[in-house]
């Protein structure tokens, strides 16, 4: 597959936030976007707003933490509209917490969705691409993934493993003719980062992380990520030994 002949898609978390922004654009580029998330009045509404779009959006509510409904979506999904080029793995939760409230559901939870909720949709998805040997597959990671941040023991845990889950699949994938990329977003202003009570430095608006994927989607490279600022900031601090780590983390902790 051609890296600009992604047309017919499947995305999940598409109801709020970045996912919602990346099926605008999508449908502004002409696309067919299968768009999920828990709840369909948000899916009904993007649907609605994509109706003056060159392409469509198509809602399938799923919950992405139960498999066999997962797996059932991604059949009706290919039977109503026909193969899938592309599918983006966005949905996602956050839950910042202290380490004195750590709690076995709170992160259960995280793990359910962002990583086991992942895992749920690449099972039926990479079964179907390694058959046709071919396809397109992006995993929304996020930057926070690059080194345990204090009240994110939780969130940062499953973007860990995200990243190290991708990194391990891709060059199995590509012997399979599969496209795999992983998109490591710094902060974007959706409903899941007004949970933060700090500053969020390079802090971009929705619409702009959707641009920066787009863009991203259609190069050759494995990581998508951005805004620039925080890329460096990021992959800086990850490089740093432990001493200068934590004379930074441990200033967050108080900030
Ligand atoms: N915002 C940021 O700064 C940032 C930075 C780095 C990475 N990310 C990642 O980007 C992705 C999108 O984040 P966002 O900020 O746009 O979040 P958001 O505004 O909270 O939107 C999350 C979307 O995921 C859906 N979702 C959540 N749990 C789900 C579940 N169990 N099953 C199906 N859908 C579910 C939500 O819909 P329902 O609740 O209706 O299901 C919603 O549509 C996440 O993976 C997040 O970790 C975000």
């Amino acid at each position: 597959m051609e890296p600009n002949d992604s047309r017919r898609v499947w995305l999940t978390g598409a109801g709020k936030g970045i996912g919602r922004a990346l099926a605008i654009a999508m449908v502004e580029a002409g696309w067919t976007v299968a768009a999920s998330a828990r709840t369909a009045d948000d899916l009904d509404s993007l649907a609605a707003e994509a109706e003056t779009k060159p392409g469509h959006v198509v809602g399938y509510p799923v919950d992405v933490t139960r498999a066999a409904e997962v797996s059932e979506t991604v059949e009706r999904i290919e039977a109503d509209l026909g193969p899938l080029d592309l599918v983006v793995l966005n949905a996602g939760t956050h839950q910042p917490f202290k380490a004195a409230d750590f709690d076995i559901e709170t992160f259960r939870r995280l793990v359910e969705t962002n990583l086991m909720g992942t895992v749920n949709c690449l099972a039926p998805v990479m079964a179907r691409f390694i058959e046709r040997g071919r396809g397109h597959i992006a995993v929304v990671a996020s930057v926070a993934g690059y080194a345990g941040l204090p009240t994110a023991a939780g969130y940062s845990a499953t973007k860990a493993a995200l990243i190290n889950m991708c990194e391990a699949l891709e060059p199995d994938l590509a012997r399979h003719g599969v496209k795999l990329q992983l998109v490591s977003p710094g902060f974007v202003d959706t409903p899941l980062t007004r949970k933060n009570e700090f500053k969020m430095p390079f802090l971009i608006p929705a619409d702009q992380a959707a641009n920066d994927i787009m863009a991203g989607l259609q190069s050759r490279r494995f990581e998508i990520v951005f805004p620039f600022g925080m890329k460096v900031a990021m992959k800086a601090l990850r490089a740093l030994p432990y001493r200068l780590f934590f004379a930074i983390t441990r200033r967050m902790v108080g900030s």
